[in-house]
């Protein structure tokens, strides 16, 4: 009959088993923080989404219908604009450096800059009353919608509120910190 109070042997089996436990956890332990980091990636440092304030060459009650005032995203710091929704080039979520406050049938719209088509910067036809992309001759009706192609889809709308005066208007972005 065996002795209960001697020690156990350590068997060759029982050591390999703990050494392939050993090694798998060090892996494990070793692969987990990069792929946590690929799957969930942390907002890089300084970087800040928020309303960004902006003022107006004109403010908002003195713009007369079909006049669009066109305006850029802070540079001090570097930030810019997110797209609330998007077609062709352009996606909700994506970003924007400059976008136009357009006041068409009574209705104000705050539009990105960016082309449909290929992401130019479209600018403002006085004459026309439309949003022209010196690129590949798209054109949009000041509703954002398309006039012209190549560009398929209109317009990407901001997200904005009125800010504390008519010359001031809060927009989604971001705060690049670059
Ligand atoms: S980028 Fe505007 S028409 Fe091509």
């Amino acid at each position: 009959m065996a002795d209960a109070a001697a020690p156990r042997r350590l068997t060759r089996r029982t050591f390999l088993g703990w050494w392939i436990a050993a090694l798998m956890t060090a892996t494990i332990v070793t692969a987990l923080p990069p792929l946590l980091v690929f799957l969930w990636p942390a907002s890089p440092k300084g970087q800040k989404k928020g309303p960004l304030a902006v003022t107006l060459d004109t403010p908002i009650d003195q713009l007369s219908d079909g006049q669009a005032v066109k305006f850029n995203a802070p540079t001090s710091p570097n930030s810019a604009f997110i797209m609330a929704d998007g077609g062709g080039d352009n996606a909700a979520g994506d970003l924007a450096f400059g976008g136009f406050v357009v006041k068409n049938q009574g209705k104000v719209d705050v539009f990105a800059i960016n082309c449909s088509h290929l992401g130019c910067s479209v600018a403002v036809n006085v004459t026309a009353k439309s949003f022209d992309c010196p690129c590949h001759g798209s054109r949009f009706h000041l509703d954002g919608t398309v006039l012209r192609g190549p560009a398929a889809a209109p317009l990407s709308h901001l997200t904005w509120k009125q800010g504390a005066d008519p010359a001031t208007i809060q927009v989604d972005g971001i705060v690049l910190g670059f």
